[in-house]
């Protein structure tokens, strides 16, 4: 017998204003023919003022919870994945915690930019696994509009504001990949790749939060390269192939990065979660939105092999193997 994290709930939360590509025409030199050949973004979702990552986070932590069936009594604790936290500290899963009425268990952010999730993921499967934990709540919460340069058209269309939150809960499999829950988990990350993707600021250097520069176009090349390659290595570390896959749920940086890596392992698009359209680049909330979106409009069903992969600043990648 095998313990494994078994998906018990899922739920997400958007802020209110979308903001049409059209928008960004008033300012910049840019279009919505360029931002949608390019990318595949129409719109995004930007935090109100006031509107922060832990109040987000909690929005889509309850609307996970609820849809588990449990409450927040019955969870042992939070992993949050953030890079853009309502403070350098405390945590925003403490925030969470609070803001749910726990006062019990534990909670704690991880940081791996736009891989986030899948890190929390992996972290929430090893202690599930160990006993550490029976249920925990992993969330993907993130306000890149905050850290954006509005007078940057190569970086300031591509992102957008939001949560997505998941509950995990230990159960007993019999070891094949035939279970369900979390099959396997591929983490990397390689430090060499920093100024591909990173923000200009921070508590030891400027004392600021600064800003986010990118590389796009070698970011672009590296993304597919990688990503297939750890969707390929979680996928046969529980002696899978590419025709057991029910459905990929990627990070959703840009339609082509999505497109050029199912097609690279051979999935067509019919399998394949696609948001990026209606919510932009959400970081570390990108793949719990998905994933969220895709069970509450029915595609997403019990039973199915879904492989989830991500890349982002570090570089850090990863995939994640889970039999919904
Ligand atoms: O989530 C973390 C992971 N993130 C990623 O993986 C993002 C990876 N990169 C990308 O998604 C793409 O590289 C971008 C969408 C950022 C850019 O697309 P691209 O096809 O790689 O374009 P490019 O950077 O090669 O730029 C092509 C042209 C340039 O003009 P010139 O030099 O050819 O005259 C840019 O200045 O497009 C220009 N450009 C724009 N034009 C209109 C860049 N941004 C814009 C814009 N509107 N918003």
């Amino acid at each position: 017998m095998t313990i494994r994290a078994v998906l018990r709930g899922t739920g997400h939360y958007l802020p209110a204003r979308i903001v049409p590509n059209s928008e960004f025409e008033a300012t910049l030199d840019t279009s919505d023919e360029w931002i949608v050949t390019r990318t595949g973004i129409q719109r995004r979702h930007f935090a109100a003022e006031g509107e922060t990552t832990s109040m987000m986070a909690a929005h889509a932590a309850r609307a996970a919870i609820a849809d588990a069936g449990l409450t927040a009594d019955d969870i042992d604790g939070i992993i949050l994945a953030t890079s853009t936290a309502d403070l350098t500290f405390p945590s925003v899963a403490t925030m969470v915690q609070a803001e749910l009425g726990m006062d019990h268990g534990f909670g704690f952010d991880v940081q791996a930019v736009c891989a986030g999730f899948i890190f929390a993921l992996a972290n929430a499967n090893a202690m599930i696994q160990t006993g550490q934990a029976r249920r925990l709540l992993v969330i993907g919460a993130e306000t890149f509009s905050r850290i954006l340069d509005f007078e940057d058209r190569s970086t300031c269309v591509l992102f957008g504001d939001g949560a997505g939150a998941m509950v995990l809960e230990a159960q007993q499999g019999d070891g094949s990949s035939a279970d369900r829950g979390i099959l396997s988990t591929d983490l990397h990350t390689d430090g060499r790749y920093r100024e591909m993707l990173y923000v200009d600021g921070g508590i030891s250097t400027t004392g600021t939060a600064g800003k986010l520069r990118m590389q796009g176009n070698p970011l672009f090349r590296q993304a597919v390269e990688k990503l297939v390659s750890t969707a390929d290595a979680a996928l046969s570390k529980v002696g899978l192939g590419h025709d057991d896959v029910d459905w990929i749920v990627p990070h959703q940086a840009n339609l082509r990065i999505i497109t050029a890596t199912a097609q690279r392992l051979g999935v067509p698009m019919e399998k394949v979660v696609v948001t990026v359209q209606d919510h932009g680049n959400t970081s570390a909330a990108s793949i719990p939105l998905a994933l969220s979106v895709g069970r509450a409009d029915g595609r997403l069903k019990p039973g199915q092999l879904v492989v989830t992969e991500a890349i982002g600043g570090g570089l850090a990648w990863g995939s994640v193997v889970i039999r919904l």
